[in-house]
Formats: structure tokens, sequence, C-alpha cells
């Protein structure tokens, strides 16, 4: 393990302004060109173009020497690896999920932890839509039948789903995106009910025209039930066989958080067994590995967790991430730090 020094060392201020060196940053995925050339205009570069991911040997290896890192979310920061970086002032995530890193473990070690919030709401947002509607209205099951050559013709109860309009739905996690899947929501004059540990601010509510209930009530009632928490703690394995045996048999499950909020192995038991209708997923308990009972299931809808690639989200995201590595290596605030209080030990009550 590498002793870790303190952050007057990590962060010689003096002489950050006056070095005439360039720091030097890793990018351990591609990025949209801009990032780069960014990146370029301040740092030495060590790009790994290649979309493959590095092992924790090689991300270490490579890290060597570096002051800065842009990673994307499966390249995970345990504590043990952060405890081996030397010399790292900021990991730059290209994702708005910070599960992947140890953030205590990152405060301890001096290291900023940044991340890429609000550009992607709506994108995401959009994309939960779009899979609740296609989960609904059997989309990718009539698709599949056309590929294959196998349409006879319709009838009336031919390919027969849900309807959206006038129904409700539940939302798991009013943040940002869960507010932006409400508008939605509403825009289809749903019902929208939510569950989250801190209720929000009236004048949200009312703005939503969002109902906060207990997680089991929103169960209970919802046709659609989206989810939109972190992945932490409280949250592992939050929606289990317990919780799909509360919802009606029609509702259909919506999940583009992380894959371990849901107990996988009890929603394809849900499915297998009629408890809900469907889901509609773009993220799993082991990506890129999908459980292979969804796999068989036609009334799963999946995704291979895309929610937030559009073009210009994709873009925003990769400028966010480099736009906070310089900052840090210019000795500045980056402006989507997750953990602040860090900078508050570096900068003193004044610069935070
Ligand atoms: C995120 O930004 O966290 C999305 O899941 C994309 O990885």
């Amino acid at each position: 393990m590498r002793k870790h020094y303190p952050d007057i060392v990590r962060w010689p201020p003096i002489v950050r302004q006056f070095s005439t060196v360039k720091p030097s940053v890793l990018i351990t995925k591609r990025v949209f060109p801009e990032a780069v050339e960014l990146l370029r205009q301040h740092c030495e570069v060590d790009y790994e173009e290649n979309n493959t991911g590095l092992t924790t040997d090689k991300l270490l290896e490579r890290l060597r020497g570096k002051q800065a890192v842009l990673c994307h979310p499966n390249d995970k920061f345990s504590p043990e690896v952060i405890a081996e970086l030397d010399g790292i002032r900021i990991i730059a995530s290209v994702s708005v999920g910070f599960d992947h890193l140890n953030i205590p473990a990152a405060t301890e070690a001096g290291v900023l932890v940044s991340n890429t919030p609000d550009v992607l709401t709506d994108s995401t947002a959009d994309f939960a839509f779009t899979l609740l509607m296609a989960a609904a209205r059997r989309l990718m099951e009539g698709s599949a039948l056309l590929h294959a050559g196998e349409w006879k013709g319709s009838y009336i109860d031919f390919m027969v789903g849900q309807d959206i309009h006038h129904r409700t739905l539940g939302i798991v996690g009013l943040g940002r995106i869960g507010q932006a899947v409400a508008r939605r929501g509403r825009g289809f004059s749903m019902r929208v009910l939510y569950s989250d540990p801190v209720r929000a601010p009236e004048e949200l509510e009312r703005e939503l025209g969002a109902k906060h209930v207990p997680l089991e009530e929103l169960l209970r009632e919802s046709d659609f039930v989206s989810v939109h928490t972190l992945l932490n703690d409280a949250t592992l394995r939050l929606i289990g066989a317990e919780e799909f045996r509360l919802m009606k048999p029609t509702a259909i499950f919506v999940n583009t958080s992380r894959g371990p909020v849901v107990d996988e192995e009890a929603l394809v038991r849900a499915l297998e067994a009629g408890e809900i209708a469907g889901a509609g997923l773009d993220v799993f308990e082991r990506e890129p590995i999908v459980h292979p009972g969804l796999l068989k299931l036609p009334q799963a809808t999946l995704a291979p967790h895309i929610a937030s690639a559009s073009v210009d989200t994709r873009r925003k995201m990769s400028m966010m991430a480099a736009q906070n590595a310089v900052a840090a290596l210019e000795g500045k605030r980056p402006p989507n730090l997750v953990n602040p209080e860090l900078w508050t030990r570096l900068a003193g009550p004044k610069g935070a």
C-alpha cells in the first residue's frame, strides 16, 4: 500500500502556479474528441482509445505519474485501488452515477471526485419513458415478429398491451431524473405518485402534480413503477421478491438507475409467475452480463445501458468531465464535485 501524502504535497499551490511542466491525465475509454482536445490544451494525455476497459492492474500501471483520470462506470475505484493512487488529484467520472468510486476513501486520500449531473437528466428520462412505452405496447415483440417474417395479419386482440395515458405512474426516487420522468408522466395525463426518504417541497409537488406516498402504497397502486435512486447501502436490492408481490399483475417495472437496486433473480421469478406483466430495463446486476432468465422472456424489454446515450448528451458528459479535470489541475474548484468537503479542507472556508 502506498503512503498517503499530506494534502500540501499532493496540492502544492505555488509550485503548480509557476511550473512549466504540464500535468498528465489518463482517459480510460473513448470520450468525444472535443474533450480530448480540451485536455490536450492543458495536459499530457494518455488516451486508451479502445473501449474494452482496463483491468485494475493495467489501470494502476497507467495511472503512475498522472495527476488526473477521466474514468467510466466500469472502472472500479475501491478503497484498495484508491490506496494505491499516488499523486492523483482528481477522478473525473464521465457519468452522473458514482457508485463505482469509493467516495470516503477518495476524500480520506485527498483525491477530488467529480461527476456529470444535469446534462443527462432529460435524455435519461426520455429513455425511461421509451422503455415504459415499449414494454406497455409490446413494441419489441411486434418488431421481432416482423423481422422474423411471421406477421400474418391483425385481429381484434392481436398484440394488445397496456394503455399509458390516465394510468398511475410510481416514481421511486424523486431526484433530478425522477422529477423529469414525473413531468413526462403529466404530459401523458398520468396520476403521479412518488416515494423518497425526503419529501419534496410542496411547490415542487404541486408543479409535478406528484403525491408523496410510502413505497408499499406506491407499489400497490401503480400501473408503472420506474426506479430513479442512487445505488448505495440503503438502496441495494431495494426492490425484491416482497416488492414485486405487492405490485399489480398488470404492472410494468422500469429501471434506468443501477442494476443492483433490484434483485434480478426475484424480478425474473415475478415475470415468470405473472406477478407483474412486464419490465423495461436499461441496467443489470452484473453488466454486461444479463440474467439468462430475462433473455428468454418476451415481456422483458432490454437495453444495453444506453439511457443517456444521445449524441448531444454524451458529448456534454465528455466535456463536463474534461472541464472538471482541468479545473482541479489548475487548482480551481471543479464545478461538479462529489466530495466538496475535501475542497473545503484544501482551500479553506473562503475557497469553498
Ligand atoms: C451515468 O451517467 O451514471 C449513466 O448510467 C451512464 O453510465
